[in-house]
């Protein structure tokens, strides 16, 4: 299939043309109110695959399947326990990802070979009509390559895939900004797997939710707890202090002193130790600082910089899908690492 463009996601007729492409075994990029997606019929094994050969995505690492109503619930999960359903009730459409027991019908590629699945409602009137018109559920990880800062504008998913994709649907920036939150539904037990949109005060009114999976094996529970994961390709690290003791930090550097970028919550600076300085939200809004969160990455990362530098924000709210990013783009690197090995 030929990569057809990018298309304007809010005309029918594009979704309707995106849709005959997903039911033709096609792969589309469309956009939610987390982060683009790269969508293809979930039940197609072979479209599904191309997912995995287009993001360079390991195959242990399983995909969400996206539904536009709760009867397409049915094809997937072999029952809804009363908890998800009063969790659906609540928080769908939006960025609640649930984890539970599949049907022996979903492909072994969506699960990753996994005796679940993961489901989810988005919170986009594009989404939900191109899988409306499609009329089946549709597998997809955010669009971009593998490990890499997930997109939320058409422009980054055409950077990173570009050609490769059959049809981008632009619907402008998504509004929320990191992914969905996944929770795993175990003998009406909820377990944390990744925090993302909706935030675990909000679980929190419904039912309390466990810190991890409930079994605990070598392989990761939610491939998206990896270590190293959402990196821009620059050095990236977090320094979990104050601006000021950064500044300090940075004045022990000597010559050729490296260049960096500063990835801040709402402080601005004027020291000329960074060459370039993001802010995510003047007004400490953290809403407003997940939205702009891998835009602002995406930015930094094409100055070529040395190295990356992120400032903390609160663990509140979608603050900790904040930080939880901030971590992992960071691996198990520090600032320490950084000045130890730069050359002087
Ligand atoms: O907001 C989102 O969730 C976006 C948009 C496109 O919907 N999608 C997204 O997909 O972030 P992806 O593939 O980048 O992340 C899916 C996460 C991964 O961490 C994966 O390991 C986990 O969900 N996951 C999927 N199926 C799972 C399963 N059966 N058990 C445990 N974790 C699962
Ligand atoms: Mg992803």
């Amino acid at each position: 299939m030929a990569h057809e463009g990018v298309v304007d996601a809010n005309n029918e007729a594009h979704l309707k043309k995106a849709a005959r492409i997903l039911s033709e075994g096609g792969v589309v990029a469309f956009p939610t109110e987390t982060v683009y997606g790269l969508g293809a019929d979930a039940f197609n094994e072979k479209a599904v695959c191309r997912i995995f050969e287009i993001k360079k995505r390991p195959s242990f690492d399983p995909l969400i399947v996206h539904v536009s109503d709760f009867a397409q619930v049915s094809l997937l999960w072999q029952e809804v326990p009363p908890l998800a359903e009063k969790l659906m009730r609540r928080f769908w459409p939006g960025p609640l990802t649930i984890v539970l027991p599949k049907k022996k019908e979903v492909p072994d590629v969506v699960t990753a070979g996994l005796g679940t699945v993961a489901v989810r409602m988005p919170q986009h009137d594009s989404a939900l009509k191109l899988i409306g018109f499609l009329g089946r559920p549709v597998a997809a990880p955010s669009a971009n390559i593998f490990g890499y800062t997930s997109p939320t504008t058409a422009q980054a998913v055409s950077d990173d895939l570009g050609e490769q994709v059959d049809l981008i649907l632009d619907g402008g920036p998504t509004r929320i900004g990191v992914e969905s939150t996944v929770i795993k539904i175990d003998k009406d037990r909820c377990y944390l797997l990744r925090p993302g949109g909706i935030s675990l005060e909000q679980l929190a009114e419904f039912t309390p939710v466990l810190p991890q999976g409930p079994e605990s094996g070598s392989a990761p529970e939610s491939p998206g707890l990896l270590d190293s994961h959402y990196a821009p390709w620059t050095r990236f690290v977090l320094f979990e202090g104050t601006l000021q003791a950064l500044v300090e930090k940075m004045k022990g550097f000597k010559t050729p002193t490296p260049r960096i970028g500063l990835l801040s919550f709402y402080e601005k600076t004027d020291s000329s130790f960074f060459e370039s300085v993001e802010i995510l939200s003047e007004k400490k809004d953290l809403v407003e600082a997940a939205s702009k969160l891998f835009e602002a990455m995406r930015k930094l990362d094409k100055m070529h910089l040395d190295l990356i530098v992120a400032l903390p924000v609160p663990r509140l709210g979608i603050g900790c899908a904040i930080m939880d990013r901030l971590e992992k783009a960071s691996g198990s690197k520090s600032l320490d690492d950084f000045l130890e090995n730069w050359k002087q």
